[in-house]
């Protein structure tokens, strides 16, 4: 299991250190059955970096560039994301395809990118509404787990993650139901396989996943953790979702 909280832009810098501080002790005594990570904005890792070291708690960040260096104005990239300490890197957010027009090409790209420096990619994907509603959503989803992998060779479980976000329950209050979760992930899981990804690949569900709600989540079968947003922010509720995590 597998639970992270991507804080997205919130929290100043003390007030990120502050929050880490408090996730790393709440969530001590499950260290040994959940692997807990959080992803603060890109100007708070290397202090939420030094928060988290030594501790079970991982860092992750929420975006990247896929060049090493150059002229990115505003960008940051693999090698800056491992010398703060980052294991894990979200791609592909649904957030940064719809508001900074990221395609399918670009994570591709961020994936391979993320992957030959180290870092584990928690490749986002999920259908939006209108593609739900028009029972399309394994078209979409297929079409962005193809794309987002595309070249990717994988020797362990552990050096990929995928998160499957439906759109029309990030942010909302509304979570796809336990059985619509686990169809996808079932789908998702036989589409990585399919690639000669390991049956073992984490599969994370995200969508206003809250304390109430997780424990139902996290019983499916294909279900191996949660990408918290909203919940991730407040270190008690977060503890709470790893808590139910450690239960399954
Ligand atoms: P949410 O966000 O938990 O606030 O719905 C999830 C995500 O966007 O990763």
């Amino acid at each position: 299991m597998l639970i992270a909280g991507n804080w997205k832009m919130h929290t100043v810098p003390d007030a990120a250190v502050e929050l880490a501080r408090d996730v790393a002790r709440r969530v001590r005594s499950h260290a040994d059955s959940v692997a807990v990570a959080v992803c603060p904005p890109s100007i708070s890792l290397a202090a939420v970096g030094e928060v988290v070291r030594n501790t079970p708690v991982r860092l992750g960040a929420q975006t990247m560039h896929e060049a090493e260096q150059g002229a990115y104005t505003g960008e940051v990239s693999a090698p800056m994301l491992g010398a703060v300490g980052c294991h894990y890197v979200i791609l592909g957010h649904s957030e940064r395809r719809q508001l900074f027009g990221e395609i399918d090409a670009g994570v591709n790209r961020k994936t391979l990118a993320a992957l030959a420096h180290g870092l584990v990619p928690i490749v986002c994907v999920g259908e939006t509404l209108n593609e739900r509603k028009a029972g399309e959503e394994e078209t979409v989803v297929g079409r962005q787990i193809d794309a987002a992998l595309d070249g990717v060779h994988l020797d362990s479980a552990a050096h990929l993650v995928v998160a499957y976000e439906p759109v029309w329950a990030i942010g909302t209050g509304e979570t796809a139901s336990p059985e619509q979760a686990q169809a996808m992930h079932r789908f998702i899981r036989d589409r990585l396989v399919s690639f000669g990804a390991p049956r073992e690949v984490e599969i994370l569900y995200g969508g206003s996943v809250k304390p109430g709600n997780a424990a139902d989540l996290f019983a499916q079968p294909d279900i191996d953790g949660g990408l918290i947003g909203g919940a991730s922010l407040d270190a008690e509720s977060f503890a709470a979702i790893v808590e139910a995590a450690s239960k399954v």
